[in-house]
């Protein structure tokens, strides 16, 4: 039987984490499987634990309105501290890049426990891109014991920093096993914004923005060249469920929030935005997290960051990097609008970062590393 503990705080964390507490506690006489969640997050992670049915064994419940890096370090080390104390587990299990994963990592390492890594290796190579999340799994990476790469390019990366190629397993993203659970062709919304728009004679496009190097100035230009598209094409809609973060919020109402045809609504619960995505006709974001659903689901999608620590669906032409400023996004938004041959070649669905698996091969891994399994999974292709 092996002790595992589950660390994390976010949105996302909970979203690509809940398949594989799924998969442990299907096996009950193998994993003993327990969850501490920082809630640096909170309504954002209730809206998920709810949804696969998770509660949480420890609820650290950090969260404050407008917290600093600072904040989240000094919160989440201190309450950790506590249940890692109270646990002893033999493993504790992080994921990416929030400031959570390198606080889980560094407090297990303090009491000499063996650390886990979900979603290893992916790198921009720029410090300060995204900030503070490519130092974050950097840092990670160096606490980590085992590393669990979604992709191929991720292990190159762990090797090219001589990471011991023994610890490290390539098993397709999480993410993927949570969104083939969840998409639905028949799919009904509960939501009244997203049930009343007509998917048929509307262009949808789906907005979410919220990283920390986008806050001010370049989330100001994106929301300009959305206002101005709107204003341009009279079947567009803009469907924007909105960050908590309250410096999100302020400039998307200033800008935004009196155009026709934008509706900026809450985020939504997990089940309806994936379906809203597999619905909408082009993604516009800085998210991690969308950049790997929205190819599988063949939608195109416009990063509006400099970097991506996500290269694959790059290569495969569904993901164009695009910046922040007001002309790029106007620009490359209208080519998508405008050039129908240039839309279907990105509108080609693609599967880069994995196949439903993940959860199972990490399984797999776990008990390998362990000495409780006989053979290490097959690595995702
Ligand atoms: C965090 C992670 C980022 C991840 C993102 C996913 C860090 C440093 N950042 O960024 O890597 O991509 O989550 O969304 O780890 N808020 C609420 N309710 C919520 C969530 C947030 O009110 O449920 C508000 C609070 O005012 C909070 C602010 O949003 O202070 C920012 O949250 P924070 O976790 O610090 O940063 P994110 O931008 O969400
Ligand atoms: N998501 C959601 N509701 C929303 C917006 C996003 O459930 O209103 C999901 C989305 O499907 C993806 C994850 O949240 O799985 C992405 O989270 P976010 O963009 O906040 O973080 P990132 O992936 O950039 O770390």
């Amino acid at each position: 039987m092996l002790r595992v503990l589950v660390v994390f705080g976010t949105r996302p964390e909970a979203i690509k984490m809940a398949p594989l507490i799924g998969e442990m506690r299907r096996h009950p006489d193998r994993f003993h499987c327990r969850v501490a969640v920082t809630a640096q997050h909170r309504e954002m992670l209730d809206q998920v634990l709810q949804l696969f049915q998770i509660a949480p064994d420890h609820d650290l419940d950090i969260m404050r309105p407008g917290q600093s890096l600072f904040d989240i370090t000094r919160r989440a080390l201190a309450g950790l501290e506590q249940v890692i104390k109270r646990e002893r587990p033999d493993l504790v299990l992080v994921h990416g890049d929030t400031t959570t994963t390198f606080v889980a990592a560094l407090a297990a390492f303090y009491f000499q426990i063996p650390v886990g890594h979900v979603e290893a290796g992916l790198r921009t190579g720029d410090k300060y891109s995204p900030f503070p999340e490519e130092i974050n799994r950097h840092l990670t990476a160096v606490l980590a014991d085992l590393h669990f790469a979604p992709t191929a390019s991720a292990r190159d990366n762990l090797l090219r920093e001589g990471i011991n190629p023994e610890k490290i397993f390539v098993t397709g993203n999480t993410v993927i096993d949570a969104l083939l659970a969840t998409v639905k062709a028949d799919y009904r919304f509960a939501d009244p914004v997203l049930a009343g728009i007509d998917f048929q004679c509307r262009r949808v496009l789906l907005v979410t923005t919220h990283r920390r190097e986008n806050l001010g100035e370049p989330m100001r230009e994106i929301y300009l060249a959305l206002r101005d598209i709107v204003a341009l094409y009279p079947d567009v809609e803009v469907v924007f469920p909105v960050h908590r973060n309250p410096a999100v919020r302020e400039v998307v109402q200033e800008i935004l929030g009196r155009s026709p045809r934008v509706h900026l609504i809450e985020p939504l619960p997990y089940q309806d935005f994936v379906n809203l995505m597999n619905r909408c006709y082009l993604v516009l974001t800085d998210s991690g997290g969308l950049q790997e659903e929205a190819p599988a689901l063949g939608k195109p999608v416009l990063v509006l960051r400099n970097t991506t620590e996500r290269p694959e669906a790059v290569r495969a032409g569904t993901v164009r990097l695009v910046g922040t400023t007001r002309e790029a996004v106007f620009k490359e938004t209208r080519l998508l609008l405008e050039d129908a041959a240039r839309y279907r070649q990105m509108a080609e669905a693609v599967n880069p970062y994995g196949d439903g698996q993940a959860s199972r091969r990490i399984c797999q891994a776990l008990l390998y590393c362990f000495g409780l399994g006989d053979k290490p999974p097959e690595p995702f292709k």
